[in-house]
């Protein structure tokens, strides 16, 4: 159902004011929209930048050529496919939190035989259905366990019976959660794979910062035009007025934080509505869209002990742009495996 906003201001007589969806507030996108504009630095969750159209430009951005953790990682993976088997073990229930276009899982469940059962998990029912059944057909003898479910928030691992848990979670999302939230979802994992069981982390490591800036800033703009797309989501969803040609993208390296800042900077002074209320930008002034922290080996060696986590193998490439970790439960976790 569509809702008029009521607005004032800016709207010439008898133009149509934008209209924002129930849909939307159902997920608590336009609160968390709101939220974000109101707040200073002025931030939105990095979780809103994948609707549709930002899902198909994420997975651009993994092919320009400035962006180089999905090609280190595959080709880690790659080369580490005898001693990441060794890692899983046979009989093992295999939990993909990112299972993607399934490029990567393709090249884990060919060379994993004997797995118990594949468990994907995705929040986007859509998603999870495709990439499901791809692997079905491509891999029939295989027990396939759909969970369709935020694996940010309270979620439950269905029951496939007896071995060994082994989460991979891949692609580097780890660093779009702060340390603390990263801590505390590395620890929940722990929980749920039960003392023993695995986890295969993806994680990107800091390094010169003009890397990371041109990684952020690529030269064809498909980075500029996933940021921006945001903007179009708010105004399509939250009946919001943002005009896309006074906002830039940038994304700066904070050296200190170790992570890459994403923002949609507004070029000029201006008032715009969102959800009925009116924001006003300075010029330069900015909106952050999302972070992605940056790890050294240690500082990730130290977050994942202090998550309950023990370290087993650390892979990166030559140039150390990217690490993959393979990590195993302490004894002393006391989750249910659940
Ligand atoms: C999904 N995530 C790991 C990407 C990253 O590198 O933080 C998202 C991304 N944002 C801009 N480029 C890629």
């Amino acid at each position: 159902m569509n809702v008029e906003v009521m607005v004032e201001g800016r709207r010439a007589p008898g133009e149509e004011p934008p209209k924002w969806t129930d849909d939307a507030e159902v997920d608590g996108f336009v609160d968390d929209v709101m939220r974000g504009l109101r707040c200073r630095p002025r931030e939105i969750p990095c979780k809103y930048l994948y609707d549709q159209r930002g899902s198909e430009l994420f997975n651009a951005i993994c092919e320009v050529e400035e962006y180089y953790p999905t090609r280190t990682e595959m080709a880690l993976i790659a080369a580490q496919l005898d001693a990441i088997a060794d890692f899983v073990g046979p009989g093992a229930t295999l939990v993909d939190l990112g299972a993607g276009n399934g490029e990567k899982t393709g090249m884990l469940l060919d060379r994993l035989e004997g797995l118990r059962a594949w468990v994907p998990v995705d929040i986007s029912p859509v998603e999870l259905r495709r990439c499901a059944r791809r692997m079905k057909r491509r891999f029939p003898k295989l027990t396939v366990a759909p969970v369709c479910a935020d694996y940010t928030g309270e979620w439950q691992l269905p029951a496939t019976g007896p071995g060994r848990r082994v989460f991979a979670f891949p692609g580097s999302t780890i660093g779009n959660f702060s340390p603390e939230e990263a801590r505390w979802f590395l620890r929940s994992l722990a929980e749920k794979a039960g003392p023993g069981g695995g986890l295969l982390v993806g994680v990107d490591l800091h390094k010169d910062r003009r890397i990371l800036e041109a990684a952020y800033n690529d030269a064809a703009g498909v980075t500029a035009e996933f940021n921006k797309n945001l903007l179009r989501r708010i105004n399509r969803e939250c009946g919001a007025d943002f005009r896309l040609e006074s906002f830039v993208h940038q994304a700066v390296y904070d050296e200190e934080e170790r992570r890459i800042e994403m923002r949609l900077r507004s070029t000029e002074e201006q008032a715009l509505w969102c959800g009925g209320e009116q924001f006003w930008f300075d010029p330069g002034e900015f909106i952050v869209t999302e972070h992605s922290y940056k790890y050294t080996i240690e500082a990730f060696a130290a977050l994942a002990e202090d998550a309950m986590w023990r370290v087993r193998g650390v892979w990166t490439d030559r140039r150390q742009y990217f690490s993959v970790w393979a990590l195993e439960a302490a004894p002393e976790v006391t989750g249910t495996g659940r």
